[in-house]
């Protein structure tokens, strides 16, 4: 009697691990662009130099509410660094890179 409990709890418990494995999948699949927060990563990485409203200028940083530079431009200048601006490709994904480059438009006059 006792054999078949342990037998029916591993079965169960298989059972269980196997359909767990495959809703793993299917969720991790879908979501393919994570929802990336363009303003924290402002927060984090940017404000040291153009500050919160962008308009700081330490070590120089231009002036990002006058700032009319394309997303493909800025995205270049975040990822590949620019004079005193640092290149952010070591530190931020590409998605995160973009997500922060479209935030920046946010903070435009
Ligand atoms: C170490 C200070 C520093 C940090 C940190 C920094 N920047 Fe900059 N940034 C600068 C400087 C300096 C320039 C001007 C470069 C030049 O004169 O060529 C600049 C220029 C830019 C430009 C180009 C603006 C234009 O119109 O030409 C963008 C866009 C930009 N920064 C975005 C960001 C973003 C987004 C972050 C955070 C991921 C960031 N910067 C972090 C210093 C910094």
């Amino acid at each position: 009697m006792k054999k078949v409990i342990i037998f029916t709890f591993f079965a169960a418990a298989l059972y269980a691990c196997s359909g767990g494995e495959g809703k793993k999948e299917t969720a991790s699949a879908k979501p393919a662009t994570p929802a990336v927060d363009g303003e924290k990563i402002y927060k984090t990485y940017c404000v040291t130099c153009h500050g919160i409203a962008g308009d700081m200028g330490a070590s120089g940083a231009f002036n990002l509410q006058t700032s009319v530079l394309p997303l493909e431009e800025r995205i270049n200048v975040i990822t590949n660094g620019r004079k005193a601006m640092t290149p952010f490709k070591d530190l931020l994904s590409e998605a995160k890179i973009k997500a922060v480059a479209e935030y920046v438009e946010k903070l435009r006059h």
